[in-house]
């Protein structure tokens, strides 16, 4: 993708810590293998990468914030695993392997994502000491809210509930808000709270994190339709196969792209507030222009 070492780093140290913490739990070996291979299988890891940066920049030591770093990444995972299912997109393809549910069955896959949801909250409790208990309990509330019924898991429900039916421009952008703009949003606010930066500064993160959300499934919505398996690791044309709502399907290619950039344009600006934040803006048009 192009982006600053600095990312590849956040990932390496993450993948480290996702294994260890799956790895020595008390529980039973298929499902520690099916919650790895998932887990192991790739990603951009992104929300742990923007969680990371923001808490490094806001004067912390991103080793500190690492737990739940790997919370956001474990939430994350489980959400892919549950949307790859039969009962919601079908799709048999992710992160370039086979589904967690072709790999292991339907029904150990579904309880690898409960089981990551829940292992999600008691990792990111293991975050430094020197963070504030208060900080702590913030970081779960917030992961909580944005994966659950007003965030992820309501938009996953519009998602699936819009199939096949004519929706308006809101009514996408408030599906997208639910399903893929809560927990990056969620990235930064952790961050924030974690670090214990003012209400100045979390705002600014918030916006740069809603409008690269924006941004980011719109061009997931893009790919969908000009990406190629390969390089993205999962099914293309998979959106048009189920009858989505998708940006492309409201707006084209071309005026969603246009969008998109606007939403980046607008996430960089955000980040004047803060200051320090280069690796942010490089990522933010990294993301405008991936293939994967
Ligand atoms: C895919 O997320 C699902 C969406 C919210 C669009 P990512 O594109 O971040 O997936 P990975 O983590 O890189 O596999
Ligand atoms: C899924 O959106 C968002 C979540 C998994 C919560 P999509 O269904 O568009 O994601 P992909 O394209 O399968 O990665
Ligand atoms: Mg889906
Ligand atoms: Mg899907
Ligand atoms: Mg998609």
């Amino acid at each position: 993708m192009g982006v600053p070492g600095v990312f590849t780093e956040y990932a390496r140290l993450v993948e480290q810590r996702l294994e260890r913490f799956v790895s020595e739990q008390d529980a039973p070996e298929i499902l520690k293998q099916a919650m790895l291979y998932s887990l192991t299988a790739g990603g951009k890891r992104l929300r742990p990468a923007i969680l990371l940066e923001f808490y490094r920049v806001l004067g912390g030591d991103p080793a500190d914030a690492l737990p739940a770093a790997c919370g956001i990444e474990m939430v994350h995972t489980y959400s892919l695993i549950h949307d790859d299912l039969p009962c919601m997109d079908n799709d048999d393809l992710r992160r370039g392997k086979p589904a967690c549910h072709i790999a292991f069955g339907e029904d150990t896959a579904l309880l690898a994502g409960d089981a990551l949801l829940t292992l999600a909250f008691e990792v990111t409790t293991r975050v430094s000491s020197a963070i504030s208990p208060q900080a702590v309990a913030q970081a779960v509330r917030l992961l909580a809210g944005a994966a659950g019924m007003s965030g992820m898991v309501g938009g996953q429900v519009l998602d699936l509930q819009s199939e096949g039916k004519q929706i308006t421009l809101e009514q996408l952008q408030q599906l997208q808000e639910g399903k893929t703009v809560a927990l990056l949003r969620a990235a930064g606010q952790i961050a924030c709270a974690l670090a214990g930066a003012d209400t100045q500064l979390t705002a600014a993160a918030e916006e740069y994190c809603v409008c690269i959300g924006r941004a980011f499934q719109i061009r997931d919505d893009i790919l969908d339709v000009i990406g190629d398996t390969k390089t993205l690791g999962k099914p293309v044309r998979s959106d048009v196969q189920n009858r989505k709502n998708t940006y492309v399907s409201l707006l084209g290619v071309e005026q969603s792209a246009q969008l998109a950039a606007s939403l980046t344009a607008q996430a960089k600006a955000a980040l004047q507030t803060i200051g320090n934040c280069e690796n942010l803006g490089i990522l933010a048009d990294a993301l405008a222009g991936r293939m994967q």
